[in-house]
């Protein structure tokens, strides 16, 4: 059996200050977990929350990262810089990093192949859309996002990696998916990979769930054959509800 791997995303919440409150809350609620607890901050929260969560249960992991080591992209962040202060994970190619800024499949590889690189664990999202879901497109989609967006990774690479599936139109409103629909599209992502890695890496890989999970809803979803952990938006900014989801699964 599989542990879980429970990601909070925070998103662009939380200054110094809130990130120290809420970490430093959260520490002793997840402490006798057997999950692993990871939580993804805003750039700015990195070394706080690295030095705050040393020596306990919690990793964390940044938003995104540029495949490039150094050079002129204003605004980008290399994954060097992350290892060299302690961060361990990376989410890429989130819903909201491809709708708002542009990402596609070639870039989310491209960032993923950096951060594996230099040792980073990156947590891939991937998704549909309500309409594409509705006019009978779900499939095709996830298979265009894992084909195309894991084009180059190699079957030790995908050892390092996990999988986010988030269907855009549970992500941040409240509607989640049902156990059986996530369940079911997480079984069908990972077919996909099995196609190309065989069975054996594929029953290996962890493929979370994400979409308004919370503290009400976790249990039943984290009890699915195929979930293999969250990723969790909204209610991991708030460290009773990310560590009841974190504890909802002995
Ligand atoms: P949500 O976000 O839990 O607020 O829906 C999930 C995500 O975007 O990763």
């Amino acid at each position: 059996m599989k542990n879980k791997i429970i990601a909070g995303n925070w998103k662009m919440n939380k200054n110094r200050v809130e990130a120290e409150q809420l970490i430093t809350e959260l520490i002793p609620l997840v402490a006798d977990s057997k999950n692993t607890v990871i939580i993804c901050v805003p750039y700015t929260d990195l070394c706080k929350a690295v030095k705050l969560t040393k020596g306990t249960n919690i990793h964390v992991g940044a938003q995104n990262c540029h495949w490039k080591e150094s050079g002129a992209y204003t605004g980008e962040i290399a994954p060097s810089m992350l290892t060299e202060i302690g961060v361990e994970y990376v989410v890429i190619g989130h819903s909201e990093r491809r709708t708002y800024f542009g990402e596609t499949d070639a870039t989310v590889l491209l960032r993923t192949k950096a951060a594996l690189a230099a040792g980073l664990k990156p947590i891939v999202c991937i998704g549909e859309t309500l309409e594409e879901r509705n006019s009978g497109n779900m499939e095709n989609v996830l298979r265009r996002q894992v084909v195309e967006g894991f084009k180059d990774i190699t079957e030790a690479e995908l050892n390092n990696v996990i999988v986010a599936y988030e269907p855009v139109w549970a992500i941040g409103t409240g509607v989640t998916a049902t156990d059986e629909q996530a369940n079911d599209a997480i079984k069908f992502v990972r077919s996909v990979f099995a196609e190309k890695y065989g069975k054996k890496a594929a029953s290996a890989l962890y493929i979370q769930y994400g979409g308004s999970m919370n503290d009400a809803n976790a249990k039943g979803l984290l009890a699915m054959s195929d979930i293999d952990g969250g990723l969790i938006g909204g209610a991991s900014l708030v460290a009773t509800k990310f560590s009841a989801i974190v504890n909802s699964h002995k």
